[in-house]
């Protein structure tokens, strides 16, 4: 029949008509992340952090009366797939400002062409120094490597009190081997010793090699700020090898998935974050019910980065006097006293954020809250 036929053309040239007229009234916001690959859980979270910001904003009415709608592009992890989704995202999507990425060595790749191109981008938890240099329109809401580096020295030294220490780094990881290099400062000069230093490649299986050298030098401690995938199997080979002392890490070590690959072997290890769940502050636990009511699980450190991100972003915008990059940047560059969900977000004038750390013990598969460190 004649009109059976035609509705549906009719339908759907309507309903592409209303979706041009409805893109102006709408801000797009890109995101770049590891949604599969190796480093999938650092992605997926950051994204659900995200939704989850753009949700409780858009019931609030958006932006200056836009709806905020997300455009995210998953990069598996590589750099060079990260390069290629922030161009898209820029040139093709016209995004207003990208969000991303966590790895430290992606967000590097991604910041030169955001910054050409002058759209603000906001990493939530990239944290080696490099990522902001790159210019004024890349940003953080994390702190960064120096400050962690430290904290996991000073928690070596005074709270395990330990004073002799082995590295193992990844060598591919601009983030490992900047946190082990600041690591090994501070560790010295409070007065400890790094008896070994080896070093991996991410997509490696097998550690034993790096093992037994650092067993021979018998350290206290072993510093392996490397990611989860990677950390779990050198627990695993650590462990298998007799070695007891503390295993010690950073935030890259903030997966449910270490654990499952690690199991019992990342007992008496200890790694910085950016949050715990057992925060009794209500921002925390506000955020967190809020998340388990969306996804059903209680959010790791990434997710709240990628939620606190988000809004950070959100606000510099809502301040903006237009939606202009330029505009956009500037009120970013502002933000004080930011009440998050990782505590008080402060810009500084390098575009990173000072904030508390808190380190966490793993113990049977749980991340349990020790202490925090708050910025010198
Ligand atoms: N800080 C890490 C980096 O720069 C990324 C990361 C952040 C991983 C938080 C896990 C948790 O590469």
């Amino acid at each position: 029949m004649k009109f059976n036929s035609l509705f549906p053309r009719l339908a759907l040239m309507s309903a592409l008509c209303s979706t041009s007229v409805y893109a102006a009234d709408v801000i797009k916001i890109g995101e770049v992340g590891s949604m599969t690959g190796a480093q999938a859980t650092f992605g997926i979270s950051t994204h659900q952090g995200i939704e989850l910001a753009i949700k409780e904003q858009n019931a609030k009415g958006g932006i200056k009366g836009k709806k905020i709608e997300l455009v995210s592009v998953d990069d598996q992890g590589k750099p060079e797939e990260a390069a290629t989704a922030t161009t898209k995202l820029i040139t093709q999507d016209k995004v207003s400002a990208v969000l991303g990425e966590v790895a430290s060595s992606l967000s590097l790749a991604m910041a030169p062409i955001a910054q050409q191109n002058k759209v603000p981008m906001v990493t939530p938890s990239s944290t080696n120094p490099k990522v902001t240099e790159v210019g004024d329109y890349i940003f953080r809401v994390c702190f960064i490597d120096p400050f962690q580096g430290t904290v996991m020295a000073k928690f070596a030294f005074e709270n395990l009190k330990v004073k002799k220490v082995a590295i193992l780094r990844d060598m591919k990881s601009d983030y490992s081997v900047g946190l082990s290099d600041f690591f090994a400062e501070s560790f010295k000069k409070l007065g400890g010793e790094i008896v070994v230093d080896q070093s991996y490649s991410a997509g490696e299986v097998d550690f034993n090699a790096q093992i037994t050298s650092i067993k021979a030098k018998k350290p206290e401690a072993i510093f392996v700020p490397g990611y989860y995938t990677e950390v779990g199997l050198i627990a695993k080979q650590a462990r298998q090898q007799g070695i007891k002392v503390p295993l010690l890490g950073g935030d890259g070590w903030d997966s449910e998935k270490l654990t499952e690959i690690g199991g019992k072997h990342l007992n008496n290890g200890f790694f910085s974050n950016h949050y715990s769940q057992d925060d009794k502050s209500p921002a925390v636990q506000g955020f967190i019910s809020a998340y388990k009511a969306q996804y059903s699980k209680v959010p790791d450190g990434l997710a709240a980065m990628g939620y606190d991100a988000a809004k950070v972003l959100f606000a510099a915008m809502e301040k903006a006097k237009t939606l202009a990059n330029k505009d956009v940047r500037d009120e970013l560059a502002k933000t004080k006293d930011f009440q998050a969900v990782t505590g008080k977000i402060t810009i500084d004038d390098k575009r990173n954020a000072s904030k508390p750390a808190v380190v966490l013990e793993v113990k049977d598969k749980k991340f349990v809250y020790k202490t925090t460190v708050n910025p010198i």
